[in-house]
């Protein structure tokens, strides 16, 4: 293939030393010779047509003046036009190499509270109150009659050290151990307790919502105690009546009680055990959309309440039980996915080896789910389990790109190949069995009775996650222990290496076969995607393959802005030139919840630069967002080789690291990205334009190989007037893409790019 890059021949902005400068300073040479002798050595070499001084001196000689000034502007007009006009000549005389049909995907982990108040529908925060050991975060007493009530709230955990031993016996099971108890001495009014859902929940007009809850309301009960032991000196609950049956209110109202936007009722039982209740709670037609809300459970009777499991669900999207919102769902469709890369990123393998996903505790009812500790700051509830990952993968028609915990975690704790490693082995090939394993099968089995008797497509295995931090040098044998065991039972499985052999040389996998895929991430600047945007040209093709298993430009927080996504698309325009080596790529991280810190709630992102964002009642795509959609929507299955010619460069601004290094010379960087795809059956062309500058920008496109295209065409840009134009939360739509239809297209045609733009041509080849 030729993919060359022709590298600067104009600097914008700088002096003008083009192909076409020269040929007009010859021209004005000429004149000049004619004009007068007198000087004529001075100018024998084309360096002296560089010397400012010089040629002003020459030019602004009296008697040709006029004359000069008139050439100039020609010159300046010729080489503003024509002559500098960078030219694409799209070779369609035979097809290219194929399109990966995987390349776009996403990728995808518990971070910035992408499932907890996120994708996941759940709306109640701390739902099995383990979120934090020590105070029911999330939680707060309702207490309308602060005169005549007499109430409070406590967390209650059968294994925690700050509760006496006698409370510690209100587990439901092995994975609910810690309950609320909400204490009632007096009740002048209505008291009960308060969730406030992830930053507010949110409110809907027409809407109904699913609720449960575990419940159980008693009066104090001796707690149980071994004839032996003394009692204690202190009760740990007060006297009080036992008239805890009877209605119980459940409300979503506003934060300061005063409008409720809907109500029910369950009918607790006189009972000292745990029991579920559920109900559906309805907004009116009439409610305002809001996230200024709570979720309530309440009474007007003394006793003792203890609340676990609770949970509220708005619609879900194809109204899935444990399901996902359906706006972020519908935006995630519209990129087209092919695959979904999860459970991490650092979600996969924890701060230490004991928080690696669990993925055999996600499993199954919400009952048997306990959550676990995080890689990002927060608990998850592992609502977002493994069947959830995978039934989220079905719902988009996406595959899933498994990542298997390889014993390395983020603390640099690692489990050496060998006898120690089989168990995580083990684990592994069993999660396999999960997600392909037929219904006969132990985990199959499983995956069907959890209600999914179907095996899930999967024909990719990553073997840990960014393996490149472990410097014991353990991933070698780790890599091809896993490997040699998925290969033996799967055979039709590939695994994919997480440590790059262009990034870390020295680290990579060197035993064994060498691995069929390599996993690259980028973290970059818009400057940096562009330096780099063709590194994919250079590389070895009878190398493994590579997965952009994690990359962004990292510009704008919590979402991205234009400049970041100019950044990625010229980024994108090299992986999708070179997709016959780049297989896959997914931007990360994907999702992002905006709400900055509140008094209760801390500030919801710990990752800057995210592709799409939301608070618990709206959603918004990020530049980069729209760049990735489009880029997979508009995608042949044949790359068009395209040569190209005069793109402009633009001087990079020195880095501190050039400084450090005593670099004083700045690095010239193309201006204009582009890359063409074709699909072979409809003859449609996708050419994908990109111009980081601020000014338009010519570019004089050449079909080379057809006999006749049809003259309009479909022109998408991403555009906007400043590079740190952005969407957000309150303006959503500043930036999106915009359709429109362009005539005059002919074999051979010039299009001006807009300033800051992303541009992709839908071409029609003409039957
Ligand atoms: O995408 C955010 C984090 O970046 C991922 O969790 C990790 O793999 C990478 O370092």
């Amino acid at each position: 293939m030729s993919w060359e890059l022709n590298t600067p021949t104009v600097n914008i902005g700088g002096d003008i030393r083009g192909r076409c400068g020269e040929t007009i300073f010859t021209i004005l040479h000429k004149f000049y010779l004619n004009k007068s002798n007198k000087q004529s050595d001075k100018l024998t070499t084309r360096q002296n047509f560089h010397k400012p001084r010089l040629m002003r001196k020459i030019l602004f000689k009296k008697n040709n003046f006029k004359t000069a000034w008139l050439i100039l502007v020609t010159f300046v007009i010729v080489v503003h036009s024509t002559a500098q006009t960078p030219k694409l000549t799209l070779d369609l005389t035979k097809p290219g190499a194929n399109v990966s049909p995987m390349l776009y995907g996403l990728m995808t982990e518990e971070i910035n509270h992408s499932y907890d108040g996120g994708l996941y529908a759940e709306l109640i925060r701390n739902r099995i109150f383990k979120d934090n050991p020590t105070r029911p975060e999330g939680w707060s007493l309702v207490n309308d009659d602060t005169v005549n009530t007499k109430a409070a709230i406590k967390l209650m955990a059968t294994t925690q050290d700050n509760i006496p031993y006698d409370e510690r016996r209100h587990a439901i099971n092995g994975a609910l151990q810690t309950c609320l108890r909400l204490t009632v001495e007096k009740a002048g009014a209505r008291v009960g307790i308060a969730n406030e859902g992830f930053w507010g929940i949110p409110v809907k007009p027409s809407t109904t919502y699913k609720a449960s809850l575990y419940m159980k309301g008693t009066a104090r009960t001796e707690p149980f105690r071994w004839p032996w032991e003394p009692k204690p000196t202190t009760p740990p609950l007060p006297d009080i009546e036992d008239n805890t049956a009877g209605p119980i209110t459940v409300t979503i109202e506003s934060n300061d009680g005063k409008t409720i936007y809907a109500s029910g009722i369950i009918n607790l039982a006189r009972s000292p055990f745990w029991k579920k209740y559920e109900l559906t709670l309805t907004t009116p037609a009439t409610v305002k959309p809001t996230t200024d809300a709570r979720f309530v459970i309440s009474t007007n009777r003394i006793g003792l309440y203890y609340f676990n499991l609770v949970s509220l669900f708005p619609p879900t999207y194809n109204n899935r039980e444990n399901g996902n919102r359906p706006d972020i769902m519908k935006m995630l469709e519209d990129m087209k996915p092919k695959f979904l890369r999860f459970p991490g990123g650092n979600f996969l393998e924890g701060p230490l080896i004991t928080d690696a996903f669990p993925w055999k505790q996600t499993l199954g009812p919400l009952e048997n789910r306990p959550g676990h500790r995080g890689s990002w700051g927060y608990r998850p509830s592992d609502g977002m389990g493994l069947l959830e990952f995978l039934e989220w993968c079905e719902d988009m028609n996406a595959e899933p790109v498994l990542a298997v915990y390889a014993g390395y975690s983020l603390n640099g704790d690692h489990v050496d190949a060998g006898p120690l490693l089989k168990p995580y082995v083990d684990d592994a090939l069993e999660e396999i069995e999960y997600v392909i394993g037929d219904v006969k099968t132990h985990w199959g089995a499983k995956r069907a009775a959890d209600g999914h008797p179907q095996p899930f497509k999967l024909t990719y295995v990553e073997i840990g996650n960014e393996d490149w931090f472990d410097r014991s040098n353990s991933y070698d044998g780790r890599f091809n222990q896993f490997r040699e065991a998925i290969e033996k039972k799967y055979p039709q499985l590939i695994c994919i290496s997480t440590i790059a052999d262009a990034q870390y040389p020295n680290l990579k996998v060197i035993s064994g076969k060498k691995p069929a895929v390599l996993d690259e991430h980028y973290y970059r600047n818009s400057w940096d995607m562009w330096a780099n945007a063709s590194q994919y040209d250079k590389y070895d093709r009878n190398g493994p393959k590579i997965f952009v298993g994690e990359w962004a430009t990292r510009e704008g927080a919590p979402t991205t802005n234009l400049n970041a996504a100019l950044g990625d698309a010229a980024w994108m325009t090299g992986m999708e030139r070179n997709s016959d080596l780049v297989i896959m790529s997914c931007y990360a991280p994907l999702f992002v919840n905006v709400n900055t810190a509140t008094a209760t709630a801390p500030k919801a992102w710990q990752w800057d630069s995210d592709l799409i964002g939301y608070n618990s009642l709206n959603s918004f795509g990020s530049p980069s967002y729209y760049v990735q959609k489009l880029f997979s929507q508009y995608l042949g299955n044949k790359i068009v080789s395209i040569t190209a010619q005069n793109i402009p460069t633009q001087p990079r601004p020195l880095t501190r690291r050039d400084s450090m290094q005593g670099t004083t010379k700045q690095e010239l960087v193309p201006t204009v990205f582009y890359s063409a795809t074709m699909d072979e059956n409809s003859g449609a062309i996708y050419l994908k334009l990109v111009n980081t500058t601020g000014k338009k920008q010519p570019v004089q496109i050449n079909l080379n190989g057809i006999a006749k295209v049809v003259p309009n065409a479909t022109l998408i840009t991403v555009k906007g007037s400043q590079p740190d134009d952005t969407n957000s939360i309150k303006d959503p739509e500043k930036i999106i893409p915009l359709t429109s239809t362009i005539k005059g297209i002919a074999s051979v045609f010039t299009r001006s790019l807009d300033p800051y733009s992303v541009s992709i041509l839908q071409l029609q080849i003409a039957k």
